[in-house]
């Protein structure tokens, strides 16, 4: 497997990745066009979108999008294709994501992971967060959550949106600093 930027893909392997995006947060991108356009979007020179390959077939891929006059950048999206998950591919997207963002004198990297489905996964979902937030932060259980993924990876948490995805649906804010490698 390796890591390149996007821009080296073929039509094929953008139509790869789109797929990939739709099948694994077909809450936010609905449909196969839907991810070719957010694809689209994102492909401008100030973002870095990066992929995963192997044998020419994409299985994962994710992008960095400057803020705050390039001190923070954003990590968005990220999807692995669901039957290469837990094969460490996500990890290994996320750290040439942190790499390259280091690389351009980001200090954070920071993103948001929508507790939205179903009934809630975290221990965020369906709770009043401004109720004790720093208690709730201090005990915070991802279930199910890509939030656990994060945590494994260093992320701390580092703010919410209450009611972001709708009544009891926050948007948990996770952040990492890069000063260090
Ligand atoms: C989240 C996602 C990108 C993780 O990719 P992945 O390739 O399966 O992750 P990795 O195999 O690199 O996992 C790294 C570590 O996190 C763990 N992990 C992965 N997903 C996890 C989850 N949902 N909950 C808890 N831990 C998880 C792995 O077990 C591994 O732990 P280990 O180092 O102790 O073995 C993938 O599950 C995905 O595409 N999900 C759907 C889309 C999504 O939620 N994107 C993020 C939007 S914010």
């Amino acid at each position: 497997m390796e890591i390149i930027n996007m821009t080296q893909l073929n039509e094929t392997q953008i139509i790869q990745a789109a797929q990939i995006l739709t099948d694994s947060i077909p809450i936010g991108w609905p449909t196969l066009q839907d991810a070719l356009d957010e694809i689209n979007r994102l492909m401008i020179p100030e973002n870095t979108l990066l992929a995963a390959i192997e044998n020419g077939i994409v299985l994962g891929w994710g992008g960095i999008l400057p803020e705050y006059n390039g001190n923070v950048f954003e990590l968005h999206p990220l999807a692995v294709r669901s039957d290469r998950r837990k094969q460490g591919i996500g990890r290994a997207i996320v750290a040439a994501l942190e790499d390259e963002a280091r690389k351009q004198g980001g200090l954070t990297i920071i993103l948001g992971a929508d507790d939205e489905r179903g009934d809630g996964e975290t221990s965020f979902a369906n709770v009043d967060l401004y109720d004790d937030l720093p208690g709730r932060i201090r005990s915070f259980s991802p279930g199910t959550h890509q939030s656990g993924f994060y945590l494994k990876l260093g992320y701390k948490i580092i703010g919410v949106v209450p009611d972001a995805n709708g009544i009891g649906k926050p948007d948990i804010f996770f952040g990492k600093s890069l000063r260090k490698p």
